[in-house]
């Protein structure tokens, strides 16, 4: 099987003044990884195991942000998924994303989609008109550390993209 994910690691230097420049403190590292998750249930742990592999090659200390069409639907039960999942959600679930869950679980990320209100029409990233079904699968996936410096993720509308899937938008505060 072919898996797809890319890595691009962000260095952001602080501001702030040199005496806080000279001790390093304020600079945040990100390692982001682009990830597009397999359609089928025998697939997802390899892909899972994959990603599992690029999360241990991040450099110790960095925040993660995992993006992209995962392919699962992760639900909204908030109370089991304490702290990888919001209340706001699709309740929609499936196999792939109960893996997922387990997945972000253990490795402490959050799906932050989840985790803001809005109105279907800015949670649903992907539409097939013609059968009217739609699903939150494309996610912006973070590490704990960075989960309250996201301020909101939400599909936003109107952006011309040649593709079923809409364009989500992630605001983090850093
Ligand atoms: C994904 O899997 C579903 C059933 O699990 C199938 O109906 C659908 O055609 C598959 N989509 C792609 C793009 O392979
Ligand atoms: C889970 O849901 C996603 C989104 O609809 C779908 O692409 C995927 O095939 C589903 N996975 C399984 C194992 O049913
Ligand atoms: C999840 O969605 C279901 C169905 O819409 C709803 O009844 C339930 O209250 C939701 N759970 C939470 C934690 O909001």
């Amino acid at each position: 099987m072919f898996i797809d994910m890319k890595i691009l690691r962000l260095v952001l230097l602080s501001l702030a003044s040199s005496h806080y420049r000279q001790s390093g403190a304020g600079d945040r590292c990100l390692t982001v990884v682009s990830a597009y998750g397999p359609n089928g249930s025998v697939e997802y742990p390899t892909f899972l195991e994959t990603l599992q592999g690029v999360l241990e090659g991040a450099p110790t200390g960095d925040s993660i942000v995992l993006l992209g069409d995962f392919n699962a639907h992760v639900g909204n039960d908030s109370d089991t998924w304490r702290g990888v999942i919001g209340r706001n959600g699709p309740p929609d679930l499936n196999s792939s994303g109960i893996l997922l869950l387990d997945f972000c679980a253990s490795h402490s990320l959050s799906i932050t989609n989840t985790m803001f209100k809005h109105k279907g029409a800015h949670q649903y990233t992907w539409y097939q008109d013609t059968l009217g079904r739609r699903s939150m699968i494309d996610l912006v996936v973070v590490s704990s550390d960075l989960r309250p410096h996201v301020l909101d993720t939400r599909v936003k509308r109107g952006a011309k993209l040649s593709t079923d899937h809409h364009l989500v938008v992630s605001w983090i505060r850093l």
